[in-house]
């Protein structure tokens, strides 16, 4: 089966012995089974269950300082420490593979091209909350990623690794492939749950949060794919190999999705901290501004992370320093775009895509995304008022923190960088209109 073409940075990571996500991920061989075995696959979830107790599994995780990598950087360690250890109910551990975030396609290179680690990462977590029964939710998209998962799990059945009484110590664990249906809103977790269960993708009140009342309204954890990937070389290495790579507060490494305007787009895996302006110009990994094109910005963590200006990029790529220039980190997508990039035609393409696929369960966003939709389609097509940009920005204002899941937020908060950054921008579409950028565009 082919790969999906993507320029990786796996021969750097094969040489750098803190990077462990794509050391292999350039060779087809090691989706086999006894090709990842060979490697030291599955000889930390052997090692677990030789006699690491629940407890100081989680408090080695702890120590790592590994933090999701879906988007909120919650400590993985501690999420799992939540699920009630006297809980008579089953519980659950669910790897988020729905990867649906615009810019992000680094769990897909994981699951095409390293499926036993997820899996592996999985069953240490499963085994940390007490689970017996585990699933990965993917997009339904993926059908490579389906493929290689559903065959990963099935050799690891007839391995060993998995079902009934796992190496011999007693313990029985088992695995569902689970295939969305293409909706954003199936990757936030608590509308996942409700997709797994046959509902309406739709979120859920919180809380119970699903460490206490998840699926099944039983104990679930729900962690991304690259968490997971990442949990068993904690184990195999050590917590303190883990945090001594990074920075002091973002622990680990990071795989980062770099697209848009670049010479060389792909998948790269960087010690958290990276910078941002190698990570474009560096000839290992961007290769500079396709065409020589200056830059004009940078969205640097999924489409629903606040922008930064050319003179921002001097940035270190981790939780902290992203927060401090008033942007996240989120997933790790970074969308790079040139001077010849109208900005009001992107926020056209992101509010389109955030109204279709908000879950219209609470108002604010239902509604909202809908009439800030309308009102930038106006502006980008030159029929922009006075007291539009005002207009945004209130309709923002009350959409953000006011909704039952953070779809809402992750809809305005680029809207209201951008008319913070480039509002000259707005206003010439407005005042003239027609684009600054095209400027020998006139609308009708
Ligand atoms: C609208 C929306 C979409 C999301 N999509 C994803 C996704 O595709 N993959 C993912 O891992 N997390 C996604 N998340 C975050 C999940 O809700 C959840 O925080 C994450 O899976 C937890 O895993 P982690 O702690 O390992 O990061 C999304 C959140 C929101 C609000
Ligand atoms: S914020 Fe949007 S996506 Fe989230 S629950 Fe409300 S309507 Fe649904």
């Amino acid at each position: 089966m082919h790969y999906s073409p993507v320029i990786t940075n796996a021969d750097i990571a094969a040489k750098d012995e803190n990077l462990h996500l794509f050391q292999y991920v350039e060779d087809s061989k090691q989706c086999e089974i006894d090709t990842f075995v060979s490697r030291g696959g599955y000889k930390a979830w052997k090692k677990v269950l030789e006699g690491i107790s629940r407890e100081d599994l989680i408090n080695t995780v702890k120590a790592s300082g590994l933090r999701g990598r879906g988007g909120a950087g919650f400590p993985t360690g501690l999420k799992w420490s939540f699920v009630p250890k006297d809980s008579p109910k089953a519980r659950y551990m669910v790897c988020n593979a729905d990867e649906s975030e615009p810019g992000t396609c680094k769990d897909r290179v994981l699951m095409e091209r390293d499926p036993h680690a997820i899996i592996e990462g999985m069953a240490i977590g499963a085994y940390a909350i007490g689970c017996h029964l585990m699933f990965i939710y993917i997009r339904g998209e993926f059908d490579h990623c389906i493929d290689k998962m559903e065959a990963a799990m099935e050799e690891a059945y007839a391995k060993g690794h998995l079902g009934k009484n796992v190496y011999g110590s007693g313990y029985d664990l088992d695995m569902i492939v689970h295939t969305g249906g293409g909706a954003y809103i199936c990757g936030e977790e608590t509308a996942l749950l409700n997709s797994i269960e046959g509902e309406r993708g739709q979120s859920r009140m919180r809380p119970p949060f699903p460490a206490i009342e998840g699926l099944y309204a039983s104990p679930t954890i729900v962690n991304n794919v690259e968490s997971l990937a990442a949990v068993p070389h904690i184990i195999n290495r050590g917590a303190e190999w883990y945090a001594s790579i990074g920075t002091e507060k973002s622990k680990g490494s990071k795989l980062f999705s770099l697209s848009g305007h670049v010479n060389r787009p792909g998948n790269f895996e960087v010690p958290l901290g990276f910078n941002l302006k190698d990570m474009i110009y560096n000839p290992d990994y961007g290769g500079g501004m396709l065409g020589d094109v200056p830059l004009k910005g940078v969205i640097p963590g999924g489409a629903s992370t606040p922008f930064l200006l050319p003179d921002m990029i001097d940035v270190a790529l981790d939780y902290e320093s992203l927060q401090e220039k008033d942007s996240m980190l989120g997933s790790g997508a970074i969308i790079v775009f040139n001077e010849n990039t109208c900005i009001v035609w992107i926020l056209k393409k992101l509010i389109h895509f955030f109204r279709h696929e908000s879950c219209g369960k609470c108002t604010p966003c239902r509604e909202g995304t809908a009439w800030l939709e309308q009102m930038i389609n106006r502006i980008e097509a030159g029929q922009g008022e006075a007291g539009d940009l005002e207009k945004m920005e209130e309709v923002c204002g009350n959409i953000l923190g006011r909704t039952i899941c953070p779809l809402g937020d992750a809809a305005v908060m680029p809207i209201q960088s951008a008319l913070r950054l480039y509002r000259d921008e707005w206003q010439y579409h407005i005042d003239h209109k027609k684009c600054m950028v095209k400027s020998n565009f006139e609308f009708k």
